[in-house]
């Protein structure tokens, strides 16, 4: 997936390109933060607050960072994001392939509520998910190109299986229309749908002038 991922992150780095040299990033679902190193490598003045729920996840970005020389200028939270300390303002935040896990469409727009609440005024969110209407036509046959991505990665015949059940059971694979609501409804302005990879969409949107 590597370069499906670089090309995203290329994107992002042009989207952000703008904010200041001393730009303050927060990260919510990094996993092993591979978006954190290209954007650290190309922006040496950010600074970046990793929020990641998966203490395993964090141990191999904490290595990563470390091997980049990156580390100094990130900070590492073990958990959700309502038990990050409150108090610092964010200019951007990412979430990339986060928000599909939650299946709750309530709970979906109040992860969005709460980056919002953490950016400054006019702050940038970018975010990303599968998406794709699965009741279309059109979009089971991407599904499929997809997933022959998937098995061309080396994944067994019973890990693809598994997956299948995975998608139509813990991923909320929304209609693209849709996903762009909820981030609407979460507190951000107009999302620009700026990237799409196979079944990967990405958003960004500025905070809204009074996110609820
Ligand atoms: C598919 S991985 C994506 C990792 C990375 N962002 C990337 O694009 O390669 C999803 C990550 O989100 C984390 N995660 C899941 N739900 C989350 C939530 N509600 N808040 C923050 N992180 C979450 C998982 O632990 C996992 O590391």
């Amino acid at each position: 997936m590597a370069p499906l991922n670089g090309a995203l992150h290329l994107l992002t780095a042009a989207v952000l390109g703008e904010l200041a040299p001393t730009a303050n990033i927060l990260c919510v679902g990094p996993g092993t933060g591979a978006e954190i190193v290209q954007l650290a490598q190309k922006f040496p003045g950010w600074r970046f607050t990793a929020v990641e729920p998966s203490t395993l996840m964090l141990d191999v970005f904490r290595s990563k960072a470390e091997e980049h020389g990156i580390l100094s200028r990130c900070r590492l939270h073990a958990g959700y994001l309502d038990s990050l300390p409150p108090g610092e303002s964010f200019d951007a935040a990412t979430a990339f392939l986060v928000s599909q896990f939650i299946l709750d469409r309530e709970h979906r727009m109040a992860f969005f509520r709460g980056i919002a609440q953490r950016l400054r005024p006019s702050g940038l969110l970018i975010s990303s998910d599968l998406a794709g209407d699965l009741r279309m036509a059109d979009v089971q046959n991407l599904l499929g190109v997809w997933f022959k991505l998937m098995n061309q990665g080396g994944i067994s015949p019973d890990g693809m299986q598994r997956m299948r059940e995975a998608y139509s059971r813990d991923v909320a694979v929304l209609p693209v229309r849709d996903v762009h609501d909820v981030i609407t409804q979460g507190g951000f302005e107009s999302p620009v749908l700026f990237f799409q990879a196979g079944m990967i969409h990405a958003w960004y949107a500025k905070r809204s002038s009074n996110p609820a």
